[in-house]
């Protein structure tokens, strides 16, 4: 199945895209935003691409123009949340690398990350978070529509050793449809 916007390709992440993830994941402001810490070496990449990136529906966010992987996208299902327990719900996902930020690439992403959740894998319902004090986070998931819907205090966050507020917010099959006029 070939997932696509304007500007992005989504596709599987591949060993060789290690440099390439290499290249964004190192930087401090990327992962530790999202819950990881920063990458330290190319072989620690390789590893992330076979062991954490590998989800059954995780993307290397790819530029149409040259397929280079810039960021990840992932739907993440039954057994990988804490937000639900359901087949027909999951949470997304995502980071970009640094020099592509401010472009709306993100929403773009989201955007036909919901349309494939919602039509080619039938969810019901697309959870969402952010740790508190992550504005750029919370700018795209207000920018797709998603719905406030509470925050979760000191959840573990176990990559890093710490614990953090985490606002959650949904998208269901019935706001994505009005929102997309389809009813
Ligand atoms: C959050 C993230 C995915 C946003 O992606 P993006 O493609 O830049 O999204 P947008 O272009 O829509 O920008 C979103 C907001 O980020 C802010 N922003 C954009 N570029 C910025 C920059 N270079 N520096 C600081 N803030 C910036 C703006 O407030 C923008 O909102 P606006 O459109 O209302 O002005 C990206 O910043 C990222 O990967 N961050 C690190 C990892 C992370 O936080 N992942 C999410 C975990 S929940």
């Amino acid at each position: 199945m070939r997932l696509e916007t304007e500007r992005l390709i989504f596709r599987r992440w591949e060993e060789s895209d290690a440099e390439d993830l290499f290249k964004y994941a190192s930087d401090p402001d990327v992962g530790p935003a999202a819950g990881w810490p920063a990458h330290k070496s190319v072989e620690e990449s390789r590893d992330v691409i076979k062991n954490v990136l590998n989800g059954k529906e995780g993307y290397a966010i790819c530029l149409r123009e040259d397929n280079k992987a810039i960021g990840t996208i992932e739907l993440k299902l039954k057994g990988h949340t804490y937000l639900t327990d359901r087949d027909d719900e999951c949470e997304l996902g995502y980071w970009i690398g640094k020099p592509f930020w401010g472009q709306g690439m993100m929403p773009e992403a989201v955007k036909e990350m919901l349309r494939h959740a919602f039509e080619d894998c039938g969810m019901q319902k697309v959870w969402i978070g952010y740790y508190a004090g992550n504005e750029k986070s919370k700018r795209v998931q207000e920018k797709c529509g998603f719905r406030y819907q509470w925050t979760s205090e000191n959840v573990d966050v176990p990559l890093l050793h710490e614990k953090r507020n985490e606002c959650i917010s949904l998208m269901t099959r019935e706001d994505w449809l009005s929102d997309n006029k389809l009813k």
